[in-house]
């Protein structure tokens, strides 16, 4: 496939649908990132909204963002009964960011997209200035020393991501199988 918005769409109108949400990656978030009292989150890239909805079910109030309208339309159904998750149509690389909560995020996610932003120091950074006051950053993506080398366009080498905790204080990383599940704060 390829990777233009249309693309994206089509593959989700396709019924098509990514790597599902593990145990391994849940348990890592009930455990680094439980949800506190009025918790907030923001999902970037969240296609059919799997992990959104899960973040619901731990308590966040959520907002789920992805540029690709097959993939929110299959969300908003397939996850019509999660209850406190708003759908935004949204790019994160090049849109306002306006209709995002003024109030800032306790948690901001993005899984298995990282790869596939063109300037990632950009958004982390414009991303990390949404979350409040201890508030984390939470990147999920596949390693390259995992991945089959035709999949290697969808994975970051240690490299990139050593890249990605560029600025940051706080920066844990956990493996589990063939994904990286950075903590950024
Ligand atoms: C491989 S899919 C992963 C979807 C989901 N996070 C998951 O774990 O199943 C990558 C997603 O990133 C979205 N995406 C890519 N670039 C984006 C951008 N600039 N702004 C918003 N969404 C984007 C695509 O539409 C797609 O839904």
């Amino acid at each position: 496939m390829g990777y233009a918005r249309d693309d994206w769409s089509q593959h989700y109108a396709g019924g098509r649908d990514f790597r599902r949400l593990g145990d391994e990656e849940k348990a890592l978030l009930t455990e680094h990132v439980p949800a506190p009292d009025n918790g907030r989150a923001l999902e970037v890239c969240c296609g059919t909204g799997e992990l959104a909805a899960y973040l619901a079910s731990l308590g966040y109030t959520v907002d789920a963002a992805d540029f690709a309208d097959g993939a929110l339309e299959r969300a908003g159904t397939e996850h019509a009964e999660a209850e406190g998750v708003r759908w935004l149509c949204l790019d994160i690389e090049h849109d306002d960011l306006g209709d995002l909560d003024e109030d800032g995020y306790d948690l901001i996610t993005i899984r298995l997209a990282i790869a596939f932003i063109h300037d990632r120091a950009h958004v982390l950074r414009t991303l990390a200035a949404r979350l409040r006051e201890d508030g984390t950053l939470v990147v999920i993506t596949p390693i390259a020393g995992h991945t089959p080398q035709e999949r290697r366009h969808i994975a970051l080498d240690e490299d990139e991501l050593a890249a990605l905790t560029d600025g940051f204080i706080k920066a844990e990383r956990f493996d589990t199988e063939s994904l990286a599940v950075l903590l950024l704060g």
